[in-house]
Parts: C-alpha cells; sequence; structure tokens
C-alpha cells in the first residue's frame, strides 16, 4: 500500500532550453551566437497522491513547457522527474516510458484543437483503451466508453457524435473522459477552463475536483488566473520567467502572500467585499525572455526592488515550514 504522505510527483531542478538561433549561415555571417530561450530554468516542486499542485503566472512564463516535461512530451534539458519513485528522464525511450505514461494523462487547454474532428465520440474515448491494452473485446469497450461518458456528465447516446455537435464545455468533458480511459493516477491539467464561457467554467472545475475525490487522482493543474486555482488546489507553484517564485499551501497563499509578484496577480482578483473599486490589471510588462533582465528577473516591475535585488538573484528559500519564496524583501 502506498505511503498517502510520500510525493507522487518529485521535480527537480528542471530545464528546457529552446534553441531558437538563426539559421546557421546567418549566423555566420552576421557573426551572431546560438540563442536559447530559458523556457523553464530550475524548477523544483513535489505533489503528494491525491493532492492538486497549481502552477500559476502569467502567459509565457513557463506553465505549459512545464506540463509537457513532465507528461515526458519532450525531454528536459537537464533536471530530474520522478513519478512514484521512477527517475522517468532515465527511461531512454517510448518503450520505457509507455508503463508509466499510462498512468499518467493530460487535458489541454482547448477542446476544439486537442480532439480530433474525423474521430467519433467512440473511438476519441476509447483510443487509450485500446492503445494500452486495458479492455479486450468490442462490446466491452462499449460499455466501458459508456461508463466514462455518464462519469464525465455526458449520455452514451453521444457517442455515436463528432466533436463540432457539442458545445465548448461539453468538448472538455469528452477530453477528460478521454484522459480517464487510460485509468491514470496523475492528470496534469493546462488551463483547461480558459477556453470556456465563466458560467461553464465553474461545472468543469466542479467536475475535475469531483473525479479526484472519486478516483484519488493526484493533479497538476495549470492557469493562468489565481481566481480559478483558489478551489480547486492544496499547494500554489507561482511563476515568473521560468523559475518559481513563491510556493505556499493556497489558503496561506491568499491570506498572507509573500513574494512581490503573488501580491501583483492577487491585485488582479475582483474583490467582492471592495465592490465597485476596479480592479488592477498586472502592472508593467513581462520583459524579453531572450534578455532576461539581471538579478531578480522582477526587479523590473517590482516596487519594492532595491539595488541588491538588481544585482542579486535570491533562490528559492523556506520561511516558514510549507513556504518558499524567492525573494530578498520577503526574508527580512
Ligand atoms: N517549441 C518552442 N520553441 C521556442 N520557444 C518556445 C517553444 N515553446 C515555448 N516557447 C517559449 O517558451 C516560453 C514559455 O512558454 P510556455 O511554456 O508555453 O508558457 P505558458 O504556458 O506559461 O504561457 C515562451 O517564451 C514561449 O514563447
Ligand atoms: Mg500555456
Amino acid at each position: 500500500m502506498p505511503d498517502k504522505d510520500t510525493a507522487l510527483l518529485n521535480v527537480t531542478g528542471l530545464k528546457r532550453y529552446f534553441d531558437v538561433s538563426r539559421p546557421f549561415l546567418n549566423r555566420v555571417f552576421e557573426r551572431q551566437k546560438r540563442q536559447y530561450l530559458k523556457a523553464v530554468n530550475g524548477v523544483s516542486f513535489s505533489i503528494k497522491r491525491g493532492e492538486t499542485f497549481a502552477l500559476v503566472g502569467e502567459s509565457g512564463c513557463g506553465k505549459s513547457t512545464v506540463a509537457h516535461l513532465v507528461v515526458g512530451l519532450f525531454p528536459p534539458s537537464s533536471g530530474k522527474i520522478e513519478f512514484d519513485g521512477i527517475n522517468m528522464t532515465a527511461l531512454k525511450n517510448r518503450a520505457q516510458l509507455r508503463p508509466v505514461r499510462r498512468r499518467m494523462a493530460m487535458i489541454f487547454q482547448d477542446p476544439y484543437a486537442s480532439l480530433n474532428p474525423r474521430w467519433r465520440v467512440s473511438n476519441i474515448i476509447s483510443e487509450p483503451i485500446k492503445a494500452f491494452g486495458l479492455i479486450n473485446g468490442r462490446q466491452a469497450i462499449i460499455q466501458r466508453t459508456s461508463a466514462l461518458l455518464e462519469q464525465v456528465g455526458l449520455s452514451p447516446q453521444d457517442s455515436s457524435k463528432f466533436p463540432h455537435e457539442f458545445s465548448g464545455g461539453q468538448r472538455q468533458r469528452i477530453s477528460i473522459a478521454r484522459a480517464l480511459a487510460g485509468e491514470p493516477e496523475f492528470i496534469v491539467c493546462d488551463e483547461p477552463t480558459s477556453a470556456l464561457d465563466v458560467s461553464v467554467q465553474a461545472q468543469i472545475l466542479n467536475l475535475i475536483k469531483n473525479l479526484q475525490t472519486k478516483f484519488g487522482l493526484s493533479y497538476l493543474f495549470i492557469s493562468h488566473d489565481l481566481a480559478v486555482v483558489r478551489h480547486i488546489a492544496d499547494h500554489v507553484g507561482v511563476m515568473y520567467m521560468g523559475r518559481l517564485c513563491e510556493i505556499a499551501p493556497v489558503n496561506t497563499l491568499f491570506q498572507n502572500p509573500c513574494h512581490p509578484y503573488t501580491r501583483m496577480l492577487l491585485d488582479t482578483i475582483p474583490d467582492i467585499e471592495k465592490m465597485g473599486n476596479e480592479c488592477a490589471p498586472p502592472q508593467g510588462e513581462i520583459p524579453n525572455p531572450l534578455s532576461p533582465p539581471s538579478g531578480c528577473a522582477f526587479h523590473l516591475r517590482c516596487p519594492q526592488a532595491t539595488d541588491h535585488c538588481i544585482n542579486n538573484r535570491p533562490e528559492l528559500e523556506n520561511i516558514a515550514s510549507d513556504v518558499k519564496v524567492a525573494c530578498f524583501q520577503a526574508r527580512s
């Protein structure tokens, strides 16, 4: 019996650099060096069984890259990903990765793009069942597909339809059914409600939450919106320019945000008590990731930045037993 308190996923020093150099001849004639975009630049976190770890931050900070690395869609430049004690980064080919991949699934932001428009729902959902050889026999697969559709609030009759016959929310339900088909323990949800109408978002979030309780799932839940994360996460990691700047339990983060960037993100959430007050949009612009600022990457936008922050980069360190912050001001 696995220990409930041990981490299911351990990510250590994860980096992914993308080579965005100009073509070889251009570099030779224009005397340019190779250029790397440091999309994920040393990220460490862990997720316990049955827990939801949320990754938040503005667009471009590296959230989806972390998601793709975690499920093994491409390899990290360096760092380690351990799933249930298995070092995924040491697995060299697809065949070795397969048994671990079966235990994970991913739900994408855009249910329009992530479902094959030419496939019937029955094929979309049963594909992981067949690919992993989980159930044999046509009738048994049909039964399982019907059960999955019911679990996500759709009807078994929907299995003969095509994705375009559904609304955005229903399509995301199909993606969820497909994710569940492989009987995963761990699901990476990359902005699963960002493409949906506000009224539908809550329904999908509730479904994701209920399925967690029912199947004891663990989630890496990605969102650019702290408000979405509040009701679903146990722990939150705030990302800025490829690094984590704060990790804390969700209530602690909302009551006592320590990093100035976390406070900036929280200020953008409309507050019912302060109704009528405009909520502040995030201040300043995200710097160009190809030429990141010196020192603390946030110093250009930070109201508390000092000379020390311009010249030195703060490491992510514990300021309480369950709170980690990368900020010189938070420690003093
Ligand atoms: N395949 C790629 N090649 C080059 N740059 C990429 C690639 N994928 C992502 N990036 C860049 O990496 C950074 C992080 O992207 P991403 O992980 O998608 O961020 P997020 O999901 O937080 O919006 C961005 O600057 C993005 O342009
Ligand atoms: Mg993304």
